[in-house]
């Protein structure tokens, strides 16, 4: 009797498991949707949360499913989700009606944690007011001005490039080397701070370890993002956090300092710490409500909290460094692999640097267009996020289908940017797809590497303005080959969560150009960041 009580309690519960884990299997079938047949609980992400495929190959395999249609229905664990191919429809999705999807997903669970604050997990009326008073800081004039911050970080990097050669025999990931740059460009000319991780002590420099805390290849970290994006109510009923505490707690720790320094007002600095501290001496930051095509638009304001302040501060690190890092790194590998290319670049670099006298300034992102369509040749291969995420916040019709509030919205942007549909030889790396007519005849909305409409990536110009100095100092002296060994296509690796990271480490081989001597940067002599 016992032992068959027990038994239909187990089988019972069990029934109920499976009936939560597919009773929304329906959803597209009801809505006349194509999909892809989903497996209870994974739905057809299992690929991604057993960590076998990294986002991009997992998301790449539903768009191939159905070649013809504008959409294809899928499960993100037990949540619909949308795979918008059409370039028409991904349009209506990232800016015509960018009211109903200006969500990037959990948008309920906004007040779970402090660190949402922040203006990428944000969404609605105060996304829109923290995009509107954080933008100024990104403009171009605002750009130029900083540039020097740059150049002084190049002049440190060209020191650090040649002592890292001697150390590896000219052998070496370019990755952790750029990275050090980028970390020491977002942290002088963001926070004003000389961040050191161009010297001697970076492996225990504290900013070093605060990425490596967030990007380093983790299981669980992998695991504890995508469970948060797929089931946050589970995750936040758990406690779980986001970030590590010791990253949040060493983030307001630093920027503690930082506003002490600098008597909790700003400065004629007019950098990012400035903007933030003249927020806080308003205590609100106030903007237009976020408006559906039918309701008035509105004044609202946001609280400058410790909060906000430490969840910006903390999310403009992180997406500063890293991805900018990533792209240019690969850049530099898909160089080793093409010599021509790599020629006319190193020849572009050097009628440039001939022409200003051995200085780099705010214009070499406009005056070295060969330079740029090798960035954005890498960046059609190697997106950072190769899909972006957007969530139905109010119902909504897109093309025949009513997509109820809470559906998710996958847009392949690495499928996309691989199809040869829109790029002819996808896979091949052929910079002159971005120059001239070749990139006037581009599709719209099919290569997004930056995002689309008005959540397109806020520090695009910040990026372009690093990549393109970090790249010049480099290749100035040294040109790459692939080291032996080396893999020829990259196979990236699960563990790394959103950012395209490659299994094996990409080594190149860095050798001495000659003629260096005669394009040695010219320094001023009041260099005022990045001394190391
Ligand atoms: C090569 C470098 C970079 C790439 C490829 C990149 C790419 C992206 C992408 C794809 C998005 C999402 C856009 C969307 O959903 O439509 C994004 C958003 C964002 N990026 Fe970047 N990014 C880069 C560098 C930077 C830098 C240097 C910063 C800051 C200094 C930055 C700050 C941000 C922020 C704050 C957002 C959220 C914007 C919003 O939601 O309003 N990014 N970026």
């Amino acid at each position: 009797m016992f032992w068959s009580i027990l038994l239909s309690i187990f089988a019972g519960a069990i029934a109920l498991a499976y009936y939560f884990s597919t009773c929304n299997f329906d959803y597209w079938k009801k809505k006349n949707v194509p999909y892809v047949k989903p497996v209870p609980l994974l739905g057809n992400y299992g690929s991604l949360f057993l960590q076998r495929k990294h986002f991009n190959h997992t998301a790449h395999d539903i768009y191939k499913e159905f070649p013809n249609e504008p959409v294809v229905g899928a499960f993100m664990g037990t949540v619909p989700t949308l795979v918008v191919k059409d370039p028409e429809y991904i349009k209506k999705v990232t800016t015509k009606d960018f009211y109903y999807y200006n969500s990037r997903g959990m948008s309920d669970y906004a007040d779970h944690e402090a660190i949402n604050k922040n203006i990428f997990s944000s969404h609605g009326d105060y996304w829109k007011t923290l995009r509107t008073n954080l933008s100024p800081v990104f403009s171009t004039s605002k750009m130029k001005n900083m540039f020097h911050l740059i150049a002084d970080c190049s002049y440190a990097f060209e020191k650090l490039i040649d002592e890292e050669a001697s150390a590896t025999n000219s052998v070496m990931p370019a990755h952790q080397l750029i990275s050090r740059f980028t970390m020491a460009c977002i942290t002088s000319a963001a926070f004003g701070v000389d961040s050191e991780t161009m010297g001697k002590g970076y492996k225990t420099n504290p900013f070093t370890r605060a990425g490596e805390m967030v990007f380093n290849k983790s299981r669980k970290n992998t695991f504890k993002n995508y469970f948060r994006m797929t089931w946050p109510g589970i995750f936040y009923l758990l406690r779980l956090k986001a970030f590590p505490e010791p990253l949040i707690h060493m983030f307001h720790d630093f920027m503690t300092s930082v506003f002490e320094a600098r008597n909790h007002k700003p400065t004629s600095r007019n950098d990012f710490v400035d903007f933030i501290l003249g927020f806080k001496e308003k205590e609100f930051i106030t903007g237009e409500t976020l408006s559906s095509p039918t309701s008035p638009i509105k004044r609202t304001s946001v609280e400058v909290s410790d909060d906000f302040l430490v969840s910006n501060c903390l999310i403009f690190f992180l997406a500063g460094f890293e991805t900018s890092a990533t792209t240019s790194s690969y850049t530099l590998y898909e160089l080793a692999k093409h010599p021509e290319a790599q020629n006319k670049l190193l020849k572009e670099i050097d009628d440039y640097l001939e022409r200003t006298g051995n200085k780099i300034h705010y214009e070499s992102t406009a005056e070295l267009p060969y330079l740029q369509a090798c960035v954005d040749e890498a960046l059609r291969l190697y997106p950072v996020l190769g899909v972006s995420t957007r969530e139905v916040v109010e119902e909504v019709t897109l093309g025949s289908v009513r997509l109820d509030k809470g559906v998710l919205i996958h847009i392949p942007t690495y499928s996309l940017q691989r199809d040869p549909k829109y790029f002819p030889e996808p896979e091949k790396y052929r910079p002159e797809r971005f120059l001239g007519e070749e990139k006037q005849k581009i599709v719209p909305h099919t290569y997004m590497p930056f995002g689309d409409g008005p959540r397109l990536c806020i520090g695009m110009r910040f990026a372009r303005m690093q990549m393109t100095a970090g790249l010049v100092t480099l290749l100035k002296k040294y040109r790459v080959e692939l080291a032996p060994g080396t893999p020829t296509v990259p196979d990236w690796d699960p563990l790394t969560a959103l950012l395209p990271s490659p299994k094996k480490p990409l080594n190149l081989k860095f050798i001495v150009r000659e003629g260096w001597e005669n394009r040695v940067f010219v320094k001023p002599e009041n260099r005022t960041s990045c001394k190391a």
